[in-house]
């Protein structure tokens, strides 16, 4: 279990912190008894009502607080020149949640062996800013410049993202664009606006069908699209309360979107696996698609095929 520093004063204000585990998970809590108490700690991740809306909550999983006098009792015979030597972070830093699994194995990878250097990643429906997170930590030692934008219409968003790519050491390689992705035009003018073409868009179960079959025509040559989302059983049912069915990607949605090289589209289809959700078994499409034949070469290949046709 990796070990990671949270600053309880300001948890106990009332603030979230997106480094929390998720409430399925079990975990020890070590506090500094200087800095709080065991009963504020205590109810803080065990009350079953949230301090800040008074309505009801699970509680966080937590085996043991253990307080960190106990773990480290000042020791007097310490020799100065250890206490001054700096402390190096690793890096990645540890974390207690964990990106998408798709995010993670599938497009990590895929991201890390492009031919051309990655410039811009674009997260469409970013929330808390996790994957945003992981990737630029991820991506940062091997290309400096890369920026992995999180694009959300809430400004919760913004407002959980910033403190945690401060904190993890990214900022200056993450970014937060407010936008409704609803309003394409306002999306292309975001697009227009970037000093770089982007290399890869992905979205974590955020679906939004127009955006997408806009960019199955406009994204550029290269570029990398990627989906993580709920997807009708083989039978074409979705038994669970959330999401809604109309929020759930019916069988080939995709596919007849992004369609392949092979059937006269633009595409071609790197990964397209069904997968269950760790939570309740839900079934989700991880679709990852490149863009292999772009507008002005299918415009070309039409002109040569007229050209080839009149000398016959
Ligand atoms: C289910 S959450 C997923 C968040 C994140 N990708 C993840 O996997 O944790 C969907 C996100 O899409 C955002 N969203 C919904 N409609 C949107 C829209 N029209 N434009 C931009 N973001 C939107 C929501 O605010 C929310 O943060």
């Amino acid at each position: 279990m990796p070990l990671v520093h949270l600053h309880f004063p300001t948890l106990l204000d009332g603030s979230s912190s997106c480094e929390l585990p998720p409430r399925n998970v079990e975990f020890d809590v070590i506090f500094d008894p200087s800095e709080t108490t065991l009963e504020e700690v205590a109810t803080l991740f065990t009350s079953k009502v949230s301090r800040n809306t008074g309505a009801s909550r699970t509680p966080w999983k937590v085996r043991h607080f253990v307080s960190s006098s106990s773990l480290f009792p000042p020791s007097p015979t310490l020799s100065p020149h250890i206490i001054r030597s700096p402390y190096i972070p690793p890096s990645p830093l540890p974390r207690l949640w964990k990106p998408d699994s798709m995010v993670s194995s599938i497009l990590l990878p895929l991201l890390l062996n492009l031919p051309s250097p990655i410039s811009i990643i674009l997260d469409l429906g970013s929330g808390a800013g996790r994957d945003v997170c992981y990737l630029s930590e991820s991506l940062l030692s091997s290309n400096p410049s890369v920026t992995v934008v999180g694009i959300d219409k809430h400004k919760g968003s913004a407002r959980r993202s910033l403190p945690l790519w401060s904190k993890r050491g990214v900022s200056n390689n993450s970014s937060h664009e407010l936008l409704d992705l609803k309003k394409l035009p306002l999306f292309d003018a975001y697009m227009a606006s970037l000093p770089h073409p982007i290399n890869c868009c992905y979205a974590v179960r955020y679906m939004n069908l127009p955006l997408f079959s806009h960019l199955s025509s406009n994204l550029p040559i290269g570029c990398v699209f990627a989906l993580s989302h709920f997807v009708v059983d083989l039978d074409g049912t979705f038994n669970y309360d959330h999401p809604s069915i109309s929020d759930v990607l019916k069988l080939g949605e995709m596919e007849g979107m992004f369609k392949c090289v092979e059937e006269g589209g633009d595409w071609k289809i790197l990964r397209n696996d069904r997968v269950k959700d760790s939570d309740v078994g839900r079934t989700l499409i991880n679709f990852v698609v490149r863009r292999e034949v772009g507008k002005n070469m299918k415009e070309g290949k039409r002109k040569r095929d007229d050209q080839g046709g009149d000398h016959n």
